[in-house]
């Protein structure tokens, strides 16, 4: 039993009676009218399970793979920025919750904490990389990534520039102290030309960026089966449905939906993950009902790390119950059961 069934859904009105207005308005906001970041979670409301009966869910097992290494669960932590000014534990807090979990962390390259330090909890973790116009310039920070043990590169590619967002008073960046963010530059990288977020990204740069760091290379922002499979002929071992949180290109289509065609496309070639509005543990299955192999979640762990370590602790137990809860109520013991929920029953089982 947890301490109150209700509590991941109490998380966003406790971040917002908790965090400094702006603060949490970054946090909360989409990009331009929000219709994308406010119409996600119902998305994975509206998926529906074909629950099975007289099947033994004695011992439920939510273990996985995920790029050829074992997991205890089959959901991760989005990269993020700015989680020191929601917790001054930010990224550590989070690190070491998730590695009791048994999940991967995704860093995001603009963490206000050094990768050695978050490293060293002893967490999977995987990182997230925007790339410069001169790619030169991320050297020293996918080195740095390297060196502290990170196990995969997330390439986010839904962001060429950052999608508009609107305000009603002061933003963030009045607020916040600059020194809790993007502490695994170069001092100067800022100022340096060909800083600017690349316009040109290109199947090429997936080669680039596995020869450079040898680890396999994931593709973040990915919404069409088409991509999805340019991707995986780049070399892609994971791609990652997302539409970032709705924060870049508003009234894109919604990732419930698009990680259907891109399972379709890429499924046998790939991993395929998906991010955006989730915020249960039943919307977890749904996910993984329809075939993802890892769910990730943004806000969720924000609005859980207003209270620390804990906090972000009591998320992942709090998933982690309902998560089985909802296993055993649809006769799923192991993920491969979840993944085979949607498939109707063969005609010869009856
Ligand atoms: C993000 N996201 C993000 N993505 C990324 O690739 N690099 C980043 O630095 C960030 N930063 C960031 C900050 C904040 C405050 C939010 C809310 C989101 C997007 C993130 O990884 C993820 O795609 C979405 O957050 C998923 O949607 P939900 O779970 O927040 O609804």
């Amino acid at each position: 039993m947890t301490e109150d069934a209700r509590w991941l859904s109490t998380l966003e009105e406790q971040a917002r009676a908790r965090l400094p207005a702006p603060v949490f308005e970054y946090v909360a906001q989409g990009a331009r009218e929000g219709i994308s970041a406010a119409r996600a979670p119902d998305t994975w409301a509206s998926v529906r399970f074909r629950p099975h009966v007289l099947r033994d869910v004695t011992d439920v097992d939510l273990s996985t793979e995920l790029l050829g290494s074992p997991v205890e669960v089959p959901w991760g932590i989005a990269p993020t920025t700015l989680q020191r000014a929601i917790h001054a534990d930010g990224e550590l807090a989070m690190a070491r919750a998730t590695a009791r979990a048994g999940g991967v962390l995704v860093v995001s390259s603009n963490a206000g904490t050094p990768f050695a330090d978050i490293g060293a909890t002893g967490v999977r973790w995987w990182l997230q990389v925007y790339l410069p116009a001169d790619r030169t310039l991320a050297v020293p920070l996918l080195d740095r990534a390297v060196a502290a043990g990170a196990s995969a590169v997330v390439l986010t590619v839904d962001t060429p520039v950052v999608g508009t967002k609107y305000s009603t008073g002061r933003v963030v960046w009045d607020v916040v102290d600059p020194g809790l963010l993007r502490v695994n530059f170069d001092e100067h990288h800022d100022q340096q030309p060909g800083a600017d977020k690349a316009l040109d990204l290109g199947p090429h740069d997936l080669d680039w960026l596995a020869a450079h760091t040898g680890l396999p290379v994931v593709v973040k922002g990915v919404l069409r089966s088409d991509d999805a499979v340019r991707c995986v002929q780049a070399g892609a071992r994971g791609v990652w449905v997302s539409n970032h949180g709705g924060r870049q290109l508003d009234r894109t289509l919604d990732t419930a939906t698009a990680v259907r065609d891109v399972l379709d496309a890429v499924a046998h070639q790939a991993q395929v993950y998906v991010d955006g509005g989730v915020r249960s543990g039943l919307d977890i299955l749904a996910a993984l009902s329809l075939g993802a192999s890892a769910v990730f979640l943004g806000r969720l762990p924000l609005y859980a790390l207003t209270d620390g370590e804990s906090g972000v602790d009591r998320m992942h137990r709090e998933v982690a119950v309902q998560v089985v809860e909802a296993m055993r109520l649809s006769g799923c013991r192991t993920l491969d059961d979840v993944a085979a929920l949607h498939a109707p029953p063969a005609p010869n089982s009856l």
